[in-house]
């Protein structure tokens, strides 16, 4: 027995709030991204003086504080204000102007949306903006949405608004309905990546929120700091710090060591690896290709996964490459009026590979 005997009792965690470590946990100070808040808030602006706002398009890479910037914004504006409505849209888990309704009158407290068309809704939710000083539209992720509908539907119905929207990609503009995009008018909002100082400044701050003060050694945190600047996504230095304490918690150990550094680092390996072999078995060969090829058109991608006994129907083959684009084996870029007409170009995500030279 005592196998419980050298455990770290209660008041020993290294957590203080693992909360903060979450991926959707908005802190209290977003750092290096003022001047990026300062630029959405002067598009909101205008509401406040009963005007029009203006809209934008923010784009940047993945895990560098896009939505998190939306949603602090968002708070402070419930905080200020009661007659300027926030709704914020993730276009992911609401891909259709249907869905994104139906959350709009939920968001708005209005229950009774069963049985009723898009047409009704959109009645519903103008009757009750409209009432209102203005609004603020975030549409997150919005190159996952599958049609636009909704958007003209509030460019055209909705009196004073200002609407965000976010995307990973600078391009998916381009394929933007010209009816909406000449409505929208927005301007452009670019999120750099952050630099290794901000990487590391970035989870230290987190590391604070969420961990007992000085619990890391100073080479396990900085292998940690270091490997999600090689990344370019926070998410993944939250992860490793969550699993780095969980370890040290697991071993009794009062620090982070640079073992259970490494041994995140492995979790953070296995995950991705695990995540292409629990791929369902018809997208692997198509992935296989992928890598082989580092890069290729999808209808070259097309020919050859027919030429090797592939059968799926094209429309199904492009959306299974969009699933794979979601979760991050492949990263598409569109070629607009390239000399084969609009293309998209599929290349490898190689931060798989990284994960494991590292
Ligand atoms: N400047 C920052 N300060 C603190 N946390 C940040 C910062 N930038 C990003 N994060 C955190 O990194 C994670 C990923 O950011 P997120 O806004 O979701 O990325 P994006 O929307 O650009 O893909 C989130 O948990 C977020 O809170
Ligand atoms: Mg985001």
């Amino acid at each position: 027995m005592g196998m419980f005997k050298n455990m770290l009792n209660s008041g020993e965690s290294l957590f203080r709030n693992e909360v903060a470590l979450d991926f959707n946990f908005v802190p209290k100070l977003l750092p290096y991204r003022e001047k990026q808040q300062h630029y959405i808030a002067n598009c909101i602006k205008p509401l406040f003086q009963e005007r029009n706002g203006k809209n934008l398009l923010i784009h940047g890479s993945p895990g560098i504080g896009k939505t998190a910037a939306i949603k602090w914004i968002f708070r402070d504006l419930e905080e200020e204000t009661d007659e300027i409505i926030a709704i914020y849209i993730n276009c992911w888990q609401r891909n259709t102007t249907y869905k994104i309704l139906v959350e709009i009158c939920s968001q708005l407290g209005y229950k009774f949306t069963q049985n009723k068309k898009s047409d009704e809704l959109l009645r519903i939710i103008t009757n009750m903006l409209n009432k209102k000083q203005g609004v603020v539209f975030a549409f997150d992720e919005i190159d996952k949405a599958e049609d636009y509908d909704f958007l003209y539907s509030i460019l055209e119905e909705i009196y004073k608004k200002t609407i965000l929207l976010i995307t990973n990609y600078k391009i998916w503009l381009n394929d933007l309905d010209e009816r909406i995009r000449s409505r929208m008018t927005p301007e452009m909002l670019e999120f750099q990546q952050y630099n290794k100082n901000e990487t590391e400044g970035i989870l230290k701050k987190r590391a604070g929120y969420a961990l007992v003060p000085d619990v890391f050694e100073e080479d396990a945190f900085r292998l940690i700091a270091d490997k999600t600047f090689q990344l370019k996504d926070i998410r993944s230095g939250l992860y490793m710090m969550k699993e780095a304490a969980q370890a040290a918690e697991d071993a009794s150990s009062k620090k982070i060591k640079m073992e259970h550094a490494n041994a995140a680092l492995q979790k953070l390996n296995d995950f991705s690896i695990q995540n292409s072999d629990s791929l369902d078995d018809d997208i692997k060969p198509i992935l296989d290709i992928i890598k082989e090829k580092a890069e290729i058109k999808i209808g070259d991608l097309y020919k050859l996964y027919a030429k090797k006994g592939g059968n799926m129907p094209y429309r199904t083959f492009a959306r299974r490459i969009k699933k794979l684009e979601n979760s991050k084996f492949v990263i598409l870029d569109k070629v607009i009026g390239g000399s084969e007409g609009n293309t998209t170009i599929i290349k490898y995500n190689n931060a798989t590979k990284k994960l494991t030279d590292f």
